[in-house]
Formats: C-alpha cells, structure tokens, sequence
C-alpha cells in the first residue's frame, strides 16, 4: 500500500515537471515575436505538437473535446492541451495510442472514420521532436548480449520496449494494449525472421497485497516468410527474468507462414500461443522496458 503511495506520488512530480516545461514554451511563443527560443528543450517538442497533432485536434475534435467532453486535449490553452494530450498517445508503442483507436472507431463521424494513417504521422512526428529534445528515449534498445548468457534456455532476445506510464489498468476494467515486438531486431540477429513479428496484450495491475505487477496474455506471432517453430516465452523487464511465472513455458509449437496485418495496431490474424494469463512485477513502473527471450525461435524447414 505504501510503495503504491510513493510511486503515484512520483508520477505527480513527472507529470509536474512536464507541465512545466511546456508551460515555458507557451509564454516564450506567444512573448517572443516569431524568435525561435532555443534553451528550453521542450521548445520544438511543443512546436511539432502545435502544428500537426493540435492543429488537427483544434479543427476536428474541439466541438467535444474543447468543451467539456473528457479527454481535453483540444482546448484552446495549448499547455493544458499538451498535458492532455500525453495521455491519449504512447511514444513507446505508438500504434498502440488509445487516440488511434478514436479516430477509427466512428465516434464523431467522418473525422473518426479515418484509417488512423495521417495521426499516425502527427504522433510520430511529435514524437520524433520529442527524441530529438531528449525528453524520451527512443522506443526500442537493442538488449545486451549480457542479458542473454545470464538466463536459463534463453536463446534469443527481442529488442527492449519502454513501456508508457499509460498503460491500461486492470483496476479500472480497462482493455489490453497490443504490443508489437518486430524480430527484425532479434539477438542474435536472425535474417529468417527479419519479416515475423510477435505480439503480447498487456495491461497493469495491483493487486490485493499492493504488488504493482503486469498482466499479460494472448502471445501470438506472425510470419510472412515460411513456417516458424517457437518454444517458451519468456518476459523480462529491463533486460531481468524473474522466473517461471513469468514466462509462458507452455508455448511449444510450429506456426505456419500468414500475412502480417498492415496496420500496426491490428490484432495479428494467428490464433493465441498460451491460453495462460501471466503476471510479472514491475520494476520501477513508468518507463519500465519490455523484452521477450526464447527457448527456441527458428525458421522451419518446410520438412519439419
Ligand atoms: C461529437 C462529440 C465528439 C467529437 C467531435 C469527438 N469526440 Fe472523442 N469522444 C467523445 C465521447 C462522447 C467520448 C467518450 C466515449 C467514447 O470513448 O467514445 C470520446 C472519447 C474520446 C477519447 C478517449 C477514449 C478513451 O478510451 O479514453 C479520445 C482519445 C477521443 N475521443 C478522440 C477524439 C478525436 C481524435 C476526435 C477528433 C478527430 C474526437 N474524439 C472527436 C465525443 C466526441
């Protein structure tokens, strides 16, 4: 219960600093006659906010998220917008933006009835701005060879992904968020499976004893190049692998060759890996990085 106290205290402080950051920006842009202020690091992070994503939420989205209709996001003060703003985008999983949902799904129209490709681009290159400020890291790391030696039949390695601060929670009843894990960027390095990608649902969770744990289900992958075999999943968080409950050791199994959805956010078309619903402890929480490890991970010959 304490611990639990302490880290939404710290998120706060985060969330604060944030705020504040763009909140000088703002006053710079509007006192500055048109001189493009180069101190504050988030200066160009909120310029290439303005721009596109606010841009388009001011023309779209104001009628109801402008006025009263939660999330605000579009409300005529840009710092409180930018704050907002945050919470419906995920840097570290951009397909995964709960906004991206929106503006497919056809709650407001037209505008909602897109195929979510131009806010694609606005989150990116907000996101792009927000890299280069060096207020976040870039999504995915490569995971250390080091990771690899020190665990039990791991083989093989994803990259690291930094997960968002935003997660959905399973307290507040909310849906998972996909997470895409592309093997183009296995360790070691496989060319085989440069074209296979594998997917996990998420979400975090406390629970009952205070724990702040993630909770995470329904492994699939996906390969457009040929049959891949695929054994034990394990998942770490920063580059660690806390034991069997948090691998699905079930997972022993050839899947077959099928396309891989274009749309990064669309579910992958293969049928779930483990029925098991793992939990796995968080470390620190917000920024958290996510990786996967294999006990085997291989191209299949067509012979197998
Ligand atoms: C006519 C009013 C209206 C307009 C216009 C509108 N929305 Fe919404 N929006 C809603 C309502 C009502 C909800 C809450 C119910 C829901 O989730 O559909 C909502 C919820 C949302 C959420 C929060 C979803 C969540 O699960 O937290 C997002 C993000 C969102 N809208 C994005 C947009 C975007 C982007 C636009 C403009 C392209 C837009 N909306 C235009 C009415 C509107």
């Amino acid at each position: 219960m304490l611990s639990g106290t302490v880290f939404v205290a710290a998120a706060l402080l985060i969330s604060g600093c944030e705020f504040t950051n763009a909140l000088k920006k703002a006053d710079s842009a509007q006192g500055g006659g048109g001189t493009n202020n180069t101190g504050g690091v988030s200066s160009s992070a909120v310029t290439a906010f303005q721009t596109g994503f606010y841009a388009a939420a001011r023309a779209r989205c104001v009628a109801c998220h402008g006025a009263s209709q939660s999330p605000l996001f579009a409300v005529v003060n840009i710092n409180a917008a930018y704050a907002t703003s945050k919470t419906v985008v995920n840097f570290s999983n951009v397909p995964g933006s709960v906004i991206l949902t929106k503006v497919r799904d056809g709650h407001c129209g037209a505008n909602c009835s897109t195929n979510g490709t131009e806010w694609t681009g606005f989150i990116n290159t907000w996101r792009a701005a927000e890299v280069a400020a060096g207020n976040i890291t870039s999504a995915i790391t490569p995971v250390q060879a080091f990771a690899i030696a020190a665990q039990d039949n791991l083989k093989w390695v994803t990259g690291q992904i930094v997960l968002s601060g935003n997660l959905p929670s399973a307290n507040s009843g909310d849906r998972f968020e996909r997470i895409r894990f592309p093997l183009s960027n296995l360790s070691p390095e496989d060319p085989d499976l440069a074209a296979a990608v594998v997917e996990i649902e998420i979400q975090k969770m406390i629970d009952g004893d205070g724990n702040r744990l993630y909770r995470i289900r329904n492994p699939r992958l996906a390969s457009s190049v040929g049959m891949v075999q695929i054994k034990n999943i394990q998942v770490m968080i920063n580059g660690r692998f806390d034991g069997i409950e948090s691998a699905f050791a079930d997972v022993d199994t050839l899947v077959t060759a099928s396309a891989i959805p274009s749309d990064p956010s669309a579910a992958l078309h293969t049928m779930p890996l483990s029925n098991k619903e793992i939990l796995v402890l968080q470390d620190r929480g917000a920024g958290d990085k996510i990786s996967l490890g294999f006990e085997v991970l291989r191209k299949a010959d067509t012979s197998d």
